[in-house]
């Protein structure tokens, strides 16, 4: 098979960007456009028993006070994951019920955002209380596998099971028994979610930045009971996502009604303090972890139990051991999921959603374990390498973690280590601490529609499923295109988040690249067979513009259609009705998985006992690496993020009143440029034989999972104590 190479190319997006050039749903203006905002619950459980808007209604520039009284009748959106479109299947203010404070109960629209903010402040509810619970502890986890009726995919919750781990763990010679705890987190993409609504003529048009236009536009159609065909959602940008806008918001009905009572467009942009309760977040999780190894480090038997937060209203499957299943070959293998309903809004995917807490928690009993047998954790881990799926038995497409593991070695000098904790010292007296820890990530792909066109005028028009978040889907497509049509970038027009070209899918779990480029290569393809039937034995070396010329015609169209390995024909259509239609990573042939190994020295400083992280040195088998800057770019904010997973990052839960206390970014703790010290980026860049012709893996989330595991194995060599909970403090390491 023949590899290609990719040039290194900057950003394609990068000159509109840096220009203000490139916009985002709420940088949209209209004439007459107006301004809303919403008004949320001061209860965390109950129900609305009045309302009193007069106050709001009299603030001068209001135009429309919405609450569950006048909202009308609307469906709610359904649970992306049981047939629906939203993040959680209540849609608020169509009933009296309080699920969770915050929880919208009126949207004020003004004739200017200050109008709008002054009368929602002014908004005032009588509520019936009712008693709620927020925090896993003394609430009951259930074992939804067991639960009759569940709407869930049933496999989401099945227990991983390989040989009889049970028994093996029982027997083993050396065993490691430890829980670990994770906190809820909140992703915070710096463009809040945040919706224009517009009716141009009976069609809703909608500008929000998202990960998912196709849920969007079909989602509103069942609200709202449209044709989806009437419904056009755009979001050419999205400026973060990380899995908080992966489907249908709870605002954006709220938009789309007031645009239509009004007939004026309406910008709704939903303020931070509200998104910590008004969407999607990472659920708090615990985990039990049972290790059974021989003297000399082969692990017999491995046991992952966890416990996750879900909302009263939906069951959101937590999915934790698909991962720690998959990271080694350990021969015997039990992992179970269990949900605790809890009264928050529903919780969802939040980058590495169940492969970051669960690395944290499987790679620091690996850590423990090698220090129970006296082994260096690196020789423990490559003692137990594979080529096979623990759980089905299958082969794996590619699998480098072993020469990450050794090349990250190399890199960082793991060799220098002494193991004994507490044992280095930096010059200024800070304790030197040494970890390591490895990561896994499913490699999905999700079915692609993809257009291309080339014109006489010498542009190349493409449209794919695809959106663009900041991680360069755009540059990734066009390095392909570039090199597969020899055309300057300056000559792509790339249309993506954008249902009026290609049916739009959900863009998430790391299966953007690989859904995407090997699309641009077949549409490439595609083009190119078209044109030398159009122009039968042309010159090579004429560009599709001369060829076009050479012919007398104007444009040259293409469609391909690509789906996975193993998928029927039939997820094209969950692919035009918006519905989730990834594959992977178990494909009828191979299992694929993308593998990180991440080193990392922290400094503990002997007086403060700050943490600090110096250096951080990550190797990625991703496959193919088709976009070096992106790609390195990725990593490097995976990383950056894990720090902040491992140091920083905690949504606090009010017990006493419910929701979440610390709702800014003042508050929630994020690692700033000054904790960041070196990161060291390095690819395996072997192209993945079976997955695509482009041999591409996924890479988006691997690249943190791992590092909060590596920096609490660092923390316990610097100082020797074992951090079991996230985020680790100083009062931790006093
Ligand atoms: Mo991502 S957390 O799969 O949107």
């Amino acid at each position: 098979m023949s590899e290609p190479t990719f040039p290194r190319s900057p950003r394609i997006d990068a000159f509109d960007k840096v220009r203000g050039a490139a916009l985002y749903a709420a940088d949209q203006s209209r004439p007459g456009m107006l301004h809303a905002a919403l008004a949320v619950s001061t209860i965390n459980r109950g129900e609305v028993l009045s309302i009193d808007t007069r106050a709001a209604r009299g603030v001068a520039g209001v135009r429309l006070v919405l609450t569950h009284a006048d909202m009308g009748d609307y469906k709610p959106p359904g649970h992306v994951l049981a047939g629906g479109f939203g993040f959680q299947s209540m849609q608020p203010m169509l009933s009296n019920r309080i699920a969770y404070r915050g929880q919208p109960i009126a949207l004020v629209v003004g004739e200017t955002l200050e109008a709008a903010l002054e009368a929602a402040s002014l908004v005032r509810a009588k509520y019936e209380r009712q008693p709620f619970q927020v925090t896993l502890e003394g609430a009951p986890a259930k074992d939804i596998v067991a639960q009759q009726g569940s709407p869930l995919p049933q496999e989401m919750f099945a227990d991983k099971v390989a040989g009889d781990a049970d028994a093996a763990f029982a027997g083993a010679a050396h065993r490691i028994d430890a829980h670990y705890l994770h906190p809820p987190q909140h992703q915070n993409p710096i463009e809040l979610v945040s919706t224009v609504a517009e009716w141009r003529r009976g069609t809703l048009v909608i500008h929000e930045g998202t990960q998912n236009s196709g849920a969007i536009r079909h989602g509103l159609a069942r609200q709202l009971g449209l044709d989806p065909a009437r419904i056009e959602v755009i979001s050419p940008q999205c400026g973060g996502g990380f899995g908080m806008k992966n489907s249908l918001q709870m605002q954006t009905l709220l938009a789309a009604v007031a645009a239509r009572r009004l007939g004026q467009p309406v910008k709704l942009v939903v303020p931070r303090s509200q998104l910590f309760h008004d969407a999607s977040f990472r659920p708090a999780s615990r985990h039990h972890i049972r290790l059974g190894a021989s003297a000399d480090g082969k692990i017999l038997a491995a046991i992952h139990e966890a416990d996750q937060q879900t909302s009263r209203h939906d069951l959101f499957p937590g999915s934790y051991a698909e991962m720690t299943a998959r990271l080694y070959g350990i021969p015997n293998f039990r992992g179970r999921e269990r949900l605790v309903r809890l009264d928050t809004q529903t919780p969802g995917y939040m980058r590495a959603p169940f492969e970051q807490p669960a690395s944290f928690a499987f790679e620091s009993a690996i850590d423990e374990l090698a220090q129970l047998l006296g082994l260096d954790p690196l020789a423990l881990r490559l003692r137990n390498e594979t080529r096979t799926d623990v759980l089905t038995g299958k082969p794996l497409s590619s699998r480098f973690l072993a020469d990450c593991l050794r090349e990250g070695a190399r890199r960082f000098g793991w060799d220098k280590r002494n193991a004994q904790p507490g044992s280095m010292k930096a010059k200024d007296g800070a304790a030197i601490g040494w970890g390591v820890a490895c990561g896994a990530y499913k490699v999905a792909t999700s079915p692609a529609i993809a257009r291309i066109a080339a014109t006489r005028d010498g542009r190349i028009l493409f449209t794919v499923a695809g959106h663009e978040m900041g991680q360069g889907m755009r540059s990734a497509i066009a390095s392909m295109l570039v090199r597969r049509l020899r055309v300057a970038p300056q000559a792509l027009v790339i249309q993506i988040g954008d249902t009026r070209g290609a049916p739009q899918h959900l863009t998430a779990g790391s299966w953007g690249t690989a859904s995407v480029v090997p699309a641009a290569q077949e549409a490439a393809e595609a083009l190119l067979a078209a044109l030398a039937e159009l122009a039968p034995g042309h010159d090579p070396a004429l560009t599709p513009a001369q060829v076009l010329a050479l012919a007398g015609r104007d444009r040259l169209e293409a469609e391909v259609r690509r789906k996975a390995p193993g998928q029927p024909d039939a997820v094209y259509g969950r692919l035009q009705g918006g519905m989730p239609a990834p594959a992977g990573p178990a494909y009828p042939e191979f299992v694929s998985m993308s593998y990180a190994a991440h080193f990392v020295e922290v400094n503990v400083e002997p007086v403060t006992r700050r943490i600090r992280v110096a250096r951080v040195v990550s190797v990625v088998d991703c496959g193919r690496v088709v976009s070096p800057l992106t790609a390195d770019s990725q990593v490097r904010g995976g990383v950056v993020w894990g720090i902040g997973a491992a140091l920083r990052e905690i949504s606090e839960v009010d017990p006493r009143y419910g929701g979440f206390l610390n709702a800014d970014l003042a508050e929630y703790v994020v690692p700033v440029h000054a904790d960041i010290g070196s990161i060291e980026v390095a690819f395996i860049d072997q192209p993945d034989p079976l997955l695509n012709a482009a041999g591409v893996k996924g890479l988006g989330e691997v690249a943190m999972v791992g590092v909060a595991a590596a920096i609490a194995n660092a923390v316990h060599h610097a100082t020797g104590k074992r951090i079991r909970h996230l985020p680790i403090r100083i009062e931790d390491v006093l």
